[in-house]
């Protein structure tokens, strides 16, 4: 059955959230993309596959342009089965060790990368309710948000700390639902990908989105197993 997918930061190919639209699309399924400004990338898919793709600009950092953008979605869909919080920031100072970075600015980017995906959560509490099935929401962390499987040293303090603060928020939204199943929610590691190219990394975006496609829906009702998972499917330290 076709369900309706929100995917946010989706504009910017080759981006993750980008070939999770298209892996959605390519699926059957209803998919809102979600993202700060204009998209050719999405333009071309807004052609290909018309009214099953629906584009909103909503800035996560924002809670007013959160609000308004579930009123416009609202209009779109009677629920969100599939939420997938994509959407992160890193400022010019990452990496960075401690005698480099700005503080002041490390605010910002939990505001984005922590705190958006639980304010885009809250907001679209009444989609996700209406979900037939129950919906699920994934919350894409990294693996530098383990605090149990840290290994680096003096780098990256701001995307290190906002993602294991996400990783916290993630954990006790699940555990709020964990026993009345209104909705899942997890976190997952999404791999090393070529988001941004040239990169070395050796997984490719558009296969990872479908592994983690795949992994979503099983995870949808596993309210008791493990809560941060990697894009295969294995349990990641806190
Ligand atoms: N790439 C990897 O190897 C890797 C590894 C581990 C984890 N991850 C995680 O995977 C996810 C996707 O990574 P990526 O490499 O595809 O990232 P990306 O290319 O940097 O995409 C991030 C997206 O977030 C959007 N965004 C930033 N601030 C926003 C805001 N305030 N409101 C709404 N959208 C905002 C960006 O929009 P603009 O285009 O407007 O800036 C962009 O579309 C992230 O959560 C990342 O931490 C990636």
């Amino acid at each position: 059955m076709a369900q309706n997918v929100m995917i946010t930061g989706a504009g910017t190919a080759p981006g993750l959230g980008y070939n999770f639209v298209r892996r959605y699309l390519e699926n059957g399924d209803r998919v809102i993309a979600t993202i700060r400004r204009p998209s050719p990338d999405l333009d071309a898919l807004l052609e290909q596959y018309g009214d099953q793709l629906s584009v909103v600009t909503m800035d996560i950092a924002d809670t007013a342009s959160v609000e308004k953008a579930e009123k416009e979605i609202e209009a779109l869909v009677p629920c969100i089965d599939v939420l997938i919080n994509n959407a992160v920031m890193t400022t010019k100072y990452y990496p960075a060790t401690i005698e480099e970075a700005d503080l002041d600015q490390i605010a910002e980017v939990f505001n984005v990368t922590a705190v958006g995906a639980l304010r885009v959560t809250k907001a679209f509490f009444p989609l996700l309710y209406a979900s037939k099935m129950p919906a699920i929401v994934a919350n894409i962390t990294s693996e530098a948000g383990s605090m149990g499987a840290c290994f680096r040293s003096d780098t990256m303090y701001e995307y290190c700390m906002s993602k294991a603060a996400l990783n916290m928020g993630t954990l006790l939204l699940h555990n709020k639902y964990k026993e009345d199943h209104r909705m899942n929610v997890i976190c997952i590691q999404p791999g090393w990908m070529r988001t941004h190219l040239p990169s070395p990394a050796p997984c490719d975006p558009y296969d990872n989105a479908e592994m983690m496609r795949l992994l979503i829906e099983k995870k949808r009702t596993d309210y008791d197993g493990p809560v941060f998972v990697t894009y295969e499917g294995e349990e990641y330290p806190w």
